[in-house]
């Protein structure tokens, strides 16, 4: 871990704030984005197991953080052995491919079942607050040493922007503060960078055209909105200078698994030179996984697919039907991309080669 505090996000949102009589958490709704900046106070544990589930928090580092959260919450009004295990069953079945939910889960439970009942809630928000603020640490580490990444290419590009394609969301709202693939975009900005960012839309919830788009024009980054597909095609013309994205779970030996779209973009950016780099904090980490087909590989409500989710012209939100009615879909959630296609990791600890002798030595404590 990050042993310095990060500098606070500069951001005029947060996906997650804690409030200092620990009574309640306040997330802002995603579900809502990029039409409505709505925050809701969620006061129990099922609400915040609810929340991480219907995607009002997602993210694997902020659904992390949340659920740390929830579980203090829920210990607040029941503390007993058999309410340590309810909790943790109740939010570590809201999401199954982010790692960082059960992680921050574990880590919770570790450090509070030793603690007599009476003690439980206080030390799980401790334990809580302590994931928020490394997680934005974290991100602020990665985006120095992206900020490296992207500091080369400028100075090939002679005071051209600098072109970067992402996909789904890996910002602010997908974390506690800077992002994760964001986090050297948002420091280049801050140095005062040119840079033209590609913004794929993710189908079918729209993490790119909803929320990276929502972040990046709050920050008054250029960016350009692309159809899913369309990132391949413009990396084939050259006009794409590096590929960013996040992760949900990393193998042992650095297979990738992130939001679904991101195989097909990182096949792309081999056959067309374009650097691949995962965007990684150390809790995305899994060394007990070796095989990335063991990662579950969330499936979710086929509605999500056949119904597109927008405002209609009165401005009430409305989801369209796009597909004959009863047509099945398929609505997998997240893809693997192999090792072999990433050209890095980028970590608190630096950039690292996707391979697990440089992840083991990075990362020594993680080993079983
Ligand atoms: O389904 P989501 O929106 O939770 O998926 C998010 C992603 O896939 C992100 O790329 C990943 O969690 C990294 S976020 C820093």
């Amino acid at each position: 871990m990050p042993t310095s505090p990060a500098p606070a996000d500069p951001a005029s949102y947060r996906a997650l704030e804690l409030l200092p009589g620990r009574e309640a958490i306040v997330v802002l709704d995603q579900r809502r984005l990029p039409h409505e900046v709505r925050y809701e106070r969620l006061c129990d544990c099922p609400s915040v197991a609810e929340s991480i589930a219907d995607m009002q928090v997602r993210g694997a580092p902020l659904i992390g953080a949340a659920a740390a959260c929830g579980y203090a919450l829920g210990l607040q009004s029941r503390a007993d052995d058999a309410a340590l295990d309810r909790w943790h069953a109740l939010l570590a079945a809201t999401r199954p491919t982010a790692v960082n939910l059960r992680w921050a889960l574990d880590r919770v439970r570790a450090v509070v079942a030793p603690c007599p009942p009476a003690t439980r809630a206080e030390r799980a928000w401790v334990e809580a607050e302590a994931i928020v603020a490394e997680d934005c640490a974290i991100n602020h580490a990665i985006g120095r040493h992206g900020l490296d990444l992207l500091e080369a290419i400028a100075r090939r590009r002679h005071g051209a922007p600098v072109r970067i394609l992402t996909h789904c969301n890996a910002g602010a709202l997908a974390t506690c503060g800077w992002g994760t693939a964001t986090a050297p975009i948002f420091l280049a900005q801050q140095a005062g960078m040119p840079l033209h960012v590609w913004v794929s839309e993710t189908r079918p919830r729209l993490q790119g055209a909803a929320l990276t788009a929502w972040e990046l024009r709050e920050r008054d980054i250029a960016h350009v909105l692309l159809a899913d597909d369309a990132g391949a095609f413009l990396m084939q013309r050259g006009e794409v200078d590096i590929v960013l994205v996040g992760a949900d779970r990393v193998t042992a030996g650095g297979d990738v698994c992130n939001k679904i779209g991101t195989y097909a973009k990182a096949v792309a950016a081999r056959d067309c030179g374009v650097p691949f780099y995962a965007a990684v904090p150390s809790p995305t980490l899994d060394f007990s996984i070796e095989d990335a087909n063991a990662i579950p590989i969330e499936s979710r409500s086929a509605d999500e697919l056949l119904r597109v989710a927008g405002l209609d012209a009165d401005g009430s939100f409305t989801r369209a039907s796009i597909a004959p009615p009863g047509s099945p879909a398929l609505n997998l959630a997240f893809d693997l991309t192999p090792s072999r296609l990433v050209t890095g990791l980028l970590t608190e600890r630096g950039r690292i080669d996707a391979r697990r002798d440089a992840l083991a030595a990075a990362f020594p404590e993680r080993l079983g």
